[in-house]
């Protein structure tokens, strides 16, 4: 099955989609994930995004639109794959229409006035990409591999607030596309993760 995970920053599709990859065993591809490695990495697909996601704008479609259909092309993706951030834009959309056939976009349905506090209290890990709240690691550690957790670059309060402008120019139209196209599932993202997940299972029935 081929999914996309929509909805706003902070909405949780990152949480949601590492949870779904799990149960279901099939790759997670995030495009914010893959741009960050990038950057990471030095490459100059990574020195070319960085000014873009520090400033909370989208990176060039030549870019990403290249770096996921490579993705998408590899081996463990023959099988299903559940994309999270991508699409962001109706030109990515179509692109991806082109690619491969999605069978359900799941869309998180979130208040875009709470966002802005839970992508100021996300942690993430340098090392293995593991992402939970402050509240949730008071150790400051990761559960996963004990590396120090970080805060991300781009979740200081005014680039956030610049991130869900640009979300809702952007991506939120993408909303009514897959609407169109029979295949939008709409989850209340405003519940707990576990209930959101709940939700989510449902709606992949
Ligand atoms: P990307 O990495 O995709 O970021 P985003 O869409 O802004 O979304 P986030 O990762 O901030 O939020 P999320 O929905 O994953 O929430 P999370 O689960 O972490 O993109 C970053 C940048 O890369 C973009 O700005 C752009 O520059 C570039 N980019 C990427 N893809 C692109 C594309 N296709 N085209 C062009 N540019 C692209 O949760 C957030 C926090 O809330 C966490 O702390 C979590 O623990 C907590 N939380 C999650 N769920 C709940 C819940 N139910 N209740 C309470 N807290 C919760
Ligand atoms: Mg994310």
């Amino acid at each position: 099955m081929n999914i996309i995970i929509m909805g706003a920053p902070g909405s949780g599709k990152g949480t949601q989609a590492a949870i779904i990859c799990k149960t279901h065993s099939i790759p997670h591809v995030s495009t914010g994930d893959l741009l960050r490695k990038n950057i990471a990495d030095g490459t100059e697909l990574g020195k070319q995004a960085k000014a873009y996601m520090n400033a909370g704008q989208l990176v060039p479609d030549e870019l990403v639109i290249a770096l996921l259909q490579n993705r998408i092309a590899e081996e463990d993706c023959k099988n299903g794959f559940l994309l999270d951030g991508f699409p962001r834009n109706k030109a990515q959309a179509e692109v991806l229409d082109k690619t491969v056939k999605i069978d359900i976009a799941l869309y998180l349905e979130t208040d875009l006035n709470k966002l802005a506090a839970r992508a100021a209290g996300r942690r993430v890990c340098p090392k293995c990409g593991y992402s939970t709240s402050a509240d949730k690691a008071p150790d400051g550690k990761c559960a996963e591999c004990g590396e120090n957790l970080i805060i991300r670059d781009d979740d200081k309060l005014e680039v956030v607030q610049n991130r869900l402008k640009v979300y809702a120019q952007n991506t939120a139209p993408l909303i009514d596309y897959y609407q169109a196209k029979g295949v939008l599932k709409t989850v209340d993202g405003m519940q707990t993760i576990e209930a959101v997940n709940a939700a989510i299972e449902e709606a992949l029935k």
